[in-house]
C-alpha cells in the first residue's frame, strides 16, 4: 500500500506522459466520454449570469440541487449535504464516525480503493481489511467476524473499484445490520451506480432506513465530470450538524458554477444518456476480456464500474512491472499492490479509452 502523500496513479500518469512511445492510458478513473449536453449548456449559461451568482453558494450546497437529489432519493432535503465529490463525502463520514462513535477501526474490503486505506491511516485510525473472494464478492460473515466494539465504520463501495463486483441489496442490508450491532456507521459509497451491467444487480443502501447509514455518491463518473467536484452525502439526522460544520470549516463552500451545471443536467438528461454509456462500456469490457483470453490472462469480468483486474503469468503487479509495460508495450495500468498485498500479482486497467482493444492486443502480443 502506498503512502498517502503521493498516490501512485499521479506518479504513473506522469511516467506515462514522459514515455517515448505511444502509450494507451488506462491508469486513472477519468471518463473519456462526453458529459450530458445539458451540462455544457448549463455551464455556458452560467458565464452570463449576474455577478451575485458568482459569489458563495450556501455552504451545504445550492438549495435547488439538494432538493432535486432529495426528491430522487426519497429523503428529506435536510439530510443532503453537497460535497466536493464523493471523496469529501467519504472523508466527512469517516471522520465523524471516528469522532462521534466509539472505536478506532474502519472495516474495508481487500482489495480496496487506496484512498480509503490511506485516509484511515491519515486519521490515525486502524484499517481493518476483510478479504474478498477471487471474483471480488464479499462475505458479510467475514465482516461480522472482523467487527467489534472497536469498529467505528464499515466503508464499502459497490459497484466496486477495483474489482468490478456489485454487492446486492441483501449484502448491504447485512453490512448495515453489522454496523448497527456494533454501534458503527455503514458508509455506502455508490459512485459507480450508473455503471452496472446486469439488470437488478444494484440496490442503493437507501432502501434501508437507519441512523447508522451514510450514503455517498457523486456526479464525477455518472456525468463524466471528475473535474467539477460535485458529490453528496445523505446523512442520518444526528450527523447533519457536525458534517455541515466540518464541510464549511474545511471548504467554506463548494463550486457554484459546477453545482449549477449539474442541476441543469440532472433535470434535463434523459435516461438514454446513461444507457448509451453503459452499452459502450459493456462493449469495451467484452473486447478487452476477449483479448485477455487470447493472452491467456486470468481476470475478473466486472459486473459494475469500469475496471478490469488481470493477472499475467510470472508478471506480478508491481510498480516496476507497470513501468516496464509502459515502456515496452505502450499500455499503462495500475499495479495491483496499490490496492492490496493480496492482489500483488494483478494489474488493474481502467476502460477509459476507446483504444481498449488495441491495448489488449498489445498485451496479448507481449504475453503470449
Ligand atoms: C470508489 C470511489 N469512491 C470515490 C471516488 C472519488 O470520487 P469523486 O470524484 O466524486 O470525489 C472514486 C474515484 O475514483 C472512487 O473510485
Amino acid at each position: 500500500m502506498n503512502e498517502y502523500e503521493r498516490p501512485v496513479f499521479f506518479h504513473l500518469m506522469e511516467y506515462a506522459s514522459k514515455a517515448e512511445g505511444d502509450v494507451i492510458d488506462m491508469v486513472s478513473g477519468d471518463p473519456d466520454w462526453e458529459p450530458p449536453t445539458a451540462l455544457r449548456e448549463g455551464l455556458r449559461e452560467y458565464a452570463d449570469a449576474d455577478v451575485d451568482e458568482f459569489q458563495y453558494p450556501p455552504s451545504h450546497g445550492l438549495e435547488e440541487l439538494r432538493a432535486e437529489i432529495a426528491d430522487r432519493r426519497g429523503v428529506d432535503i435536510e439530510r443532503v449535504l453537497i460535497t466536493n465529490g464523493a471523496g469529501e463525502a467519504n472523508y466527512i463520514a469517516t471522520v465523524e464516525a471516528l469522532r462521534e462513535l466509539n472505536g478506532s477501526e474502519v472495516i474495508i474490503a481487500d482489495p480496496v480503493y487506496p484512498y480509503y486505506y490511506n485516509r484511515i491511516q491519515m486519521l490515525d485510525a486502524t484499517p481493518r481489511l476483510v478479504s474478498c473472494a477471487a471474483d471480488g464478492s464479499l462475505d458479510p460473515e467475514a465482516v461480522r467476524e472482523a467487527a467489534s466494539e472497536e469498529t467505528a465504520a464499515i466503508c464499502i463501495c459497490s459497484p466496486n473499484n477495483p474489482t468490478g463486483a456489485v454487492y446486492g441489496g441483501a449484502v448491504k442490508r447485512e453490512l448495515l445490520e453489522i454496523a448497527e450491532a456494533n454501534d458503527a456507521l455503514f458508509i455506502s459509497d455508490e459512485v459507480y451506480e450508473q455503471f452496472v451491467y446486469e439488470d437488478g444487480a444494484f440496490e442503493s443502501a437507501l432502501s434501508f432506513d437507519s441512523d447508522r447509514l451514510v450514503v455517498t455518491n457523486s456526479f464525477s463518473k455518472a456525468m463524466a465530470i471528475t473535474g467539477f467536484r460535485v458529490g453528496y452525502a445523505i446523512l442520518p439526522e444526528w450527523l447533519v450538524g457536525p458534517s455541515r460544520t466540518r464541510h464549511m470549516l474545511t471548504n467554506v463552500a463548494g463550486s457554484r458554477p459546477s453545482q449549477y451545471a449539474v442541476l441543469r443536467a440532472l433535470r434535463e438528461t434523459p435516461e438514454s444518456y446513461h444507457e448509451r454509456n453503459r452499452a459502450m462500456l459493456d462493449e469495451r469490457i467484452d473486447r478487452f476480456c476477449e483479448a485477455l483470453d487470447a493472452a491467456g490472462a486470468e481476470y475478473t469480468r466486472p459486473r459494475g464500474s469500469f475496471y478490469v483486474m488481470a493477472r499475467f503469468e510470472s508478471y506480478p503487479g508491481t510498480l516496476e512491472n507497470v513501468e516496464r509495460l509502459i515502456d515496452d508495450v505502450g499500455v499503462a495500468g495500475m499495479p495491483g499492490d496499490a490496492f492490496s498485498s493480496s492482489r500483488a500479482d494483478w494489474l488493474r486497467f481502467a476502460l477509459v479509452t476507446p483504444r481498449v482493444e488495441e491495448a489488449a492486443e498489445r498485451l496479448a502480443a507481449y504475453f503470449s
